[in-house]
């Protein structure tokens, strides 16, 4: 499209791989009947085996058995199905008490503003200036009545890893299940469910380099869960609606192709980003956690110029990087993240967040340190927002 385009929003969406595709393609072109059991016709047949292997491989990769895994059209899908799904399950039977943080993405949060809606009472968990809950204070704030805590792994705008398995051992201590969105870890830092004693793990393919409209929840076997989704009975009665096999597939690919080699390669361009910026630019703050962060997430507030500014002028010298809300980034309302982490308005605005993937290279981090260097240098010069030495 652009020529020398260089993409550094893969906190977004990441470009599919074509390995992926090259995977998926039979499933659209020879085999693309309906899945059936054993007594259906091979085509079907055939889908279903793909189905189940596709699952298999999800499953193990969160070191989960292949009938606690359930494939979705995404994380907020995901999500949606199990907050929804326990406060159906429990909340005539236990109580209407939920925990959640404050930084967590809007799948999980505005589902437990829909529940709100509906007499629950949702506990909405401060963070500190790192973006860490306070492992004491969700332990002090779990009740009687308390049916689920949802805290994400890494949080989808300053990367920060919460400490989830501690989160899950308190919630097992005290009886209460624990879900945990892991769009932006999956495959990327470690979980896996035979160590942590999570009970259900939202994760999605649009952020490894599979197909988009892809994910998938992990549900412990006799975690209480309630399907709402009224239709067909798919998905181990989870969900109702056709599998969509290609994407399974495609999920499933593109979690062979990761490897720790590609993680590591990952965190050495953020480390190098983060270093150039915070040494050689002033005027800059680190959102997040510099040690407990995804491998894959910088995000730098540039004091006195606003994030537009810049995404628009990295654009146009051909750099793709986003600022506010992750993938909900139309909005412009200041970063609910930046503001939970304590910062004011003008932090929030003059964020920047620089998210790698499996194209990046060590260039492409000091062409884009290079570029961003010069664009903040020229706008604050200009810039109305106050002081800018
Ligand atoms: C933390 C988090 N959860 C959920 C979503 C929504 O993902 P999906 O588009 O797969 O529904 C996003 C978007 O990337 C996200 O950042």
């Amino acid at each position: 499209m652009l020529g020398e385009y260089v993409y550094l929003d893969n906190g977004a969406i990441t470009r599919m791989d074509e390995r992926v595709l090259e995977a998926m393609k039979p499933y659209f072109f020879d085999v693309y009947a309906v899945a059936t059991s054993e007594f259906g016709y091979s085509m079907g047949i055939e889908a279903r085996e793909a189905l189940d292997d596709s699952r298999k491989i999800l499953a193990q990769s969160l070191g989960a058995g292949e009938e606690e895994f359930i494939f979705t059209s995404g994380s907020t899908e995901s999500s949606n199905i199990a907050i929804k799904g326990v406060a159906l399950a429990l909340g005539d039977k236990k109580g209407k008490h939920i925990i959640v943080s404050k930084i967590e993405d809007f799948p999980v949060l505005y589902s437990a503003k829909s529940l709100e809606k509906q007499g629950f009472e949702v506990t909405y968990l401060d963070v500190d200036d790192e973006g860490f809950i306070d492992l004491e204070k969700l332990r002090d704030c779990i009740r009687e009545d308390t049916i689920l805590v949802s805290i994400q792994h890494a949080n989808q705008e300053i990367g920060t890893l919460q400490d989830i398995a501690t989160i899950a051992q308190i919630c097992q201590e005290k009886k209460v299940v624990f879900h945990t969105d892991a769009t932006h870890s999956f495959t990327r830092a470690p979980l896996d469910v035979n160590n942590i004693p999570v009970d259900l793990v939202t994760v999605s393919a649009h952020t490894i380099h599979g197909p988009h409209g892809v994910g998938g929840l992990y549900i412990r076997k006799g975690t209480p869960l309630r399907k709402w989704m009224d239709g067909g009975f798919q998905e181990f009665n989870f969900r109702a609606g056709l599998e969509n096999i290609p994407g399974a597939v495609g999920f499933a690919k593109a979690v062979q192709l990761i490897d720790d080699n590609e993680n590591q390669k990952l965190q050495e361009m953020r480390d190098r980003l983060l270093d150039r910026i915070l040494n050689e630019v002033p005027q800059t703050t680190l959102n997040g956690s510099r040690l407990k962060r995804s491998p894959q997430n910088s995000n730098i507030t540039f004091h006195f110029v606003e994030g537009e500014s810049i995404t628009l002028h990295l654009d146009m010298r051909g750099f793709a990087v986003s600022t506010g809300s992750a993938c909900f980034s139309r909005s412009l309302e200041a970063s609910h993240v930046i503001t939970g982490i304590g910062g004011d308005h003008e932090r929030a605005h003059g964020s920047v967040r620089f998210t790698f993937g499996r194209f990046n290279t060590m260039e492409d981090v000091d062409n884009v340190v290079d570029a961003v260097t010069d664009v903040v240098e020229n706008l604050r010069r200009i810039s109305p927002l106050g002081k800018t030495d």
